[in-house]
């Protein structure tokens, strides 16, 4: 399970900017859930992810994973359990190098090794094997830079190289907002497989609706860094889309968007 208790964090302290964003703020996130996070723009979504893998360091509070204090872990640690993959699609993978490369680096992030991987020739077939699953061609593309890649490719890639890791923790933050619609929605069919298949605990932020009610165990609903609504369960799987957007919307036109 994973603990946030009593968090707080305030931006740029002591100058015109100050900003207090989470106050006193608790979540717990038990071990097999998937949670999507919506809520508008600076309700605290990213800061909350950054907070959880390590990125950034609450003022006051404590991060629990499995009863372990992580508060002061550092980010390069905690991703052997907690594997986030970004907006960005290139931010998940190096550029310049093939997708072999990629997936032998990801499977080799532990070891100390050289900057550009060794890729192990007899791990090819475990690689092929893992990309075709994704119904993306990528296992017939071994030698292209990651560069080359379309947005949704390059999603998928970042997705299976997670499971190259041990890590258990999905953290996802927007991480079908630059594709297509069509690009998108197979990355949310292969995220909630990878989820299930893998037996992981998974946080999605997102600012599609759709997706946040179709997909997950949970909903929350985050409001200028506090939870507005948490739905779970039977409560989750009864919600409405028209009860979700006007519970949206009541948000927003309370603070004068
Ligand atoms: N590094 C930072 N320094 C100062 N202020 C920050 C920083 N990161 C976030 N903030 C502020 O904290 C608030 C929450 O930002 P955050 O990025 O967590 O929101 P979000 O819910 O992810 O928004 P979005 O939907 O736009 O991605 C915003 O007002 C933002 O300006
Ligand atoms: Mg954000």
């Amino acid at each position: 399970m994973l603990e946030l208790r009593d968090i707080q964090k305030t931006y740029n302290p002591g100058t015109v900017r100050e900003l207090t964003l989470l106050k006193g703020f608790n979540l717990k996130v038990e071990k097999g859930e998937f949670l999507s996070i919506v809520g508008s723009n600076g309700s605290g979504k990213t800061s909350l992810l950054n907070l959880i893998c390590g990125s950034m360091a609450p003022d006051a509070g404590h991060i629990l994973l499995d009863g372990e204090d992580i508060t002061q872990k550092k980010e390069s640690l905690r991703c052997r359990r907690i594997a986030r993959i970004h907006q960005n699609p290139a931010m998940g993978s190096c550029s310049g190098m093939s997708i072999a490369e990629n997936m032998a680096l990801a499977e080799c992030k532990e070891k100390r090794m050289n900057l550009r991987p060794a890729v192990d020739r007899s791990r090819l077939p475990a690689y092929r094997g893992m990309l075709a699953e994704l119904g993306m061609g990528l296992e017939n593309m071994m030698n292209a830079r990651a560069g080359t890649l379309s947005g949704g490719q390059r999603q998928a890639l970042a997705m299976a190289m997670s499971r190259l890791s041990p890590a258990d923790f999905l953290i996802l933050d927007e991480h079908t907002a630059a594709l297509d619609p069509k690009a998108a929605d197979l990355i949310m069919e292969l995220t909630e497989r990878m989820v299930r298949e893998g037996g992981l605990t998974a946080i999605m932020v997102t600012h599609n609706l759709r997706y946040a009610l179709r997909y997950g165990s949970r909903l929350i609903m985050m409001h200028q860094g506090g939870i507005e609504m948490d739905l779970r369960g039977e409560e989750k799987r009864s919600l409405r889309m028209e009860t979700l957007l006007k519970k949206f919307n009541d948000i927003s036109i309370e603070c004068g968007n």
